[in-house]
């Protein structure tokens, strides 16, 4: 597909699905066969689906990568509207309309002793790969996980995982910040760096916390979308530097530094 918009990694493909499990009675994981998107892409990179052939939902809608394995790539995600909705009830054998890799990836070249990611809800589909990057590249690694319940938690594939719940089913009783601040507090004089995607209330409050604790922080985030790549201008972020203005979250995102946006 020839635009100067797209990456030349970049494939817009039709994939057959190969799996579809339940992973609880809300959150679903599809897998389909794409060597190429599993060969490219990067932890914190996504890719945007269209859901089917007709114009409802009209637009794509963005997912992250969750894993990839032998060429297969699979998602996660939860039911929140029609589209979603429609994803959930595909079988075996449908065809997925897929375009990716998209946006800007986690850098995971800084010179941290320890990587810490945080995830809230789905947002934790974005750390599995992350934490193998990470891990490839010589990094310690530890994830908290923060959800409303223990069913909702994304631990699959993960190594050293804290969990914290809404309702005390798993982990701390409380919030994921909540718990990864106990844990700042005893291990004060690690140079950590911390990877985070979650709702904005979580992204907020994990800002406010690093900045606090001067420690570095990168966020990715679910800005609504349209295109996915940068026409539209539909996914506009506030910068802090005013000069600089807004942001593009599917371009120049959906990983930022936690301390150049407006949340
Ligand atoms: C980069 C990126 C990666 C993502 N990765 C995943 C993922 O791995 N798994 C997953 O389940 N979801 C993920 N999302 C969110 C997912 O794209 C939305 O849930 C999906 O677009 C909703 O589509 P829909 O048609 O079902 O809902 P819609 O009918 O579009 O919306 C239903 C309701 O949900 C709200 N809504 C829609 N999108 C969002 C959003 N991004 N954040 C908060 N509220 C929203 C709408 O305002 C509306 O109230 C990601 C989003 C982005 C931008
Ligand atoms: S979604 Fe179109 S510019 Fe970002």
């Amino acid at each position: 597909m020839a635009n100067k918009f797209l990456d030349s990694k970049m494939i817009q493909q039709n994939f057959e699905l190969t799996k579809i499990i339940s992973i609880n009675s809300s959150i679903t994981k599809l897998t389909f066969h794409a060597p190429e998107i599993a060969r490219s892409i990067l932890p914190g990179q996504f890719i945007n689906i269209k859901i089917d052939e007709t114009t409802v939902p009209l637009l794509r809608r963005p997912f992250s990568v969750y894993y990839v394995q032998e060429n297969s790539v699979e998602i996660v995600f939860g039911v929140m509207g029609t589209g979603t909705k429609k994803l959930s009830l595909k079988k075996v054998g449908d065809m997925l309309d897929v375009l990716g890799p998209l946006g800007k990836p986690f850098n995971v070249s800084d010179n941290e002793e320890l990587s810490i990611l945080v995830g809230g809800g789905l947002g934790a589909a974005s750390l599995p790969l992350l934490q193998n990057h990470l891990i490839q590249k010589g990094k310690n690694v530890i994830t908290f996980l923060g959800a409303r319940t223990k069913e909702y938690l994304l631990t699959s594939y993960l190594n050293d995982v804290r969990t914290a719940t809404d309702d005390g089913s798993s982990g701390y009783h409380g919030t994921v910040v909540e718990l990864l601040k106990h844990f700042l507090i005893e291990n004060k004089k690690k140079n950590c760096k911390i990877y985070a995607c979650g709702p904005t209330p979580m992204l907020v409050a994990l800002t406010n916390l690093t900045e606090e604790y001067n420690i570095r922080c990168e966020i990715s985030l679910e800005t609504a979308m349209a295109c996915g790549f940068g026409i539209c201008q539909g996914c506009a972020v506030e910068l802090k530097n005013k000069e600089m203005g807004f942001a593009l979250s599917c371009k120049d995102g959906p990983v930022f530094n936690s301390n150049e946006i407006i949340l």
